[in-house]
């Protein structure tokens, strides 16, 4: 769909280069520096149900902070951390470069990890890890356009080299898109009633900042509960931006391709849309057989590769729900590679 960057190393031996954005950012990014990055979640789990092996190489998609990659390298095993954000690149490169080549962080869409195995020569991983969204970070550094409570620039690309921002989205897409949009990915009950709201808006002053879109959908629905009238509008915006179910799809695919038998995948999602694709995924690859009303006898599953380690998503305890309330809507599945597909294809 959009083009996706999926270049620029960064060894630890070299600083990281690529500061996220030009001045605002900066000083916020700075001013920043002394906050917890991102907390990771269910943590114990990961660690538990990846049981990554000492000298493999787990592949990190989403290192974000670095709190799992850092756990991960805690038990002996070695880490491709992948974040297509180059602000987290540059973090976690500083925060974990006393761990030398044990670790390569790379500024890369996960959806890309196929052609960052291969440029340095790795054929098969020992694990995978995905822990989708946006860090704390990203949510907290207005300048990035994610934030429905500080103003900023409409913008929420987690890869600032990508094209397309949410402001192109609200002020562009036809309320039929909009609508479609706020529907499906935001699974918002007002979605037409706010899509025309915003197409009327426009025509007399175009959406470059969050809080003037806040206030219009705030003046419409009104507040009711504890959650933000614009949760689900910018929930909808932020995967559209970032074609989030896309890459996911891309990198469960990508990412199971290049498991080494008996190693495993996780992920961990934050919202039903995610959640379902992965659950899918899973299914559809550990199924041995398939069988239809119309065939005469099952047929041998094509697809199958996988076998569930979590047939229910494994969800934090109370005691982490209590002390990080972002981890409430967190579920992690996981499943393990038994063999290569009947149709191999190579990725
Ligand atoms: C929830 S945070 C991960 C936090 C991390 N596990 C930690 O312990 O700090 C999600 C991160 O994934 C990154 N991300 C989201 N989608 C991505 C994709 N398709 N490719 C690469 N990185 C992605 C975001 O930029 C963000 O930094």
């Amino acid at each position: 769909m959009f083009y996706q960057n999926a270049t620029s190393t960064v060894w630890l031996e070299r600083p990281a280069g690529a500061a996220a954005e030009a001045g605002n950012a900066e000083e916020e990014a700075h001013a920043m520096e002394d906050f917890v990055y991102h907390r990771p979640v269910l943590q114990r789990e990961v660690l538990r149900l990846l049981n990554p092996k000492p000298g493999s190489l787990i592949v990190d998609g989403t290192c974000g902070g670095g709190g799992h990659t850092e756990a991960l390298l805690e038990t002996g095993a070695d880490v491709l951390a992948l974040d297509q954000d180059p602000d987290a690149v540059q973090h976690v490169s500083k925060r974990l470069a006393r761990l030398g080549r044990r670790i390569i962080v790379r500024q890369a869409n996960f959806r890309h990890t196929a052609c960052v195995l291969d440029e340095l020569g790795i054929r098969t991983i020992g694990g995978a890890l995905l822990d989708l969204g946006v860090s704390s970070r990203q949510l907290e550094n207005a300048a990035r356009g994610f934030s429905f409570v500080r103003n900023g620039p409409l913008d929420m690309r987690m890869d600032p080299q990508t094209q397309l921002t949410a402001a192109t989205i609200v002020d562009e897409y036809s309320e039929e898109e909009l609508t479609r949009l706020f529907r499906e990915l935001g699974e918002e009950p007002a979605a037409r009633r706010i899509a025309s709201l915003i197409v009327k808006m426009r025509k007399t002053s175009p959406f470059r900042e969050t809080l003037p879109l806040v206030r219009a959908i705030e003046k419409l629905v009104g507040r009711h509960g504890r959650q933000h009238p614009a949760t689900q509008i910018f929930q909808a915006l932020r995967i559209e931006v970032n074609d989030e179910l896309g890459a996911l799809e891309d990198g469960l695919r990508v990412l199971t391709a290049r498991l080494a038998l008996g190693a495993r995948i996780g992920v961990i999602t934050f919202h039903s849309l995610e959640d379902r694709i992965v659950k899918n995924f899973f299914r559809d690859h550990s199924r041995a057989w398939l069988d239809k009303p119309e065939w005469p006898e099952p047929r041998r599953n094509p697809d199958h590769d996988l076998k569930l380690v979590t047939p229910k998503p494994v969800e934090p305890a109370d005691e982490e729900q209590r002390a990080n309330p972002r981890s409430r809507s967190a579920k992690l599945r996981v499943a393990e590679k038994i063999h290569e597909p009947f149709t191999s294809t190579k990725l």
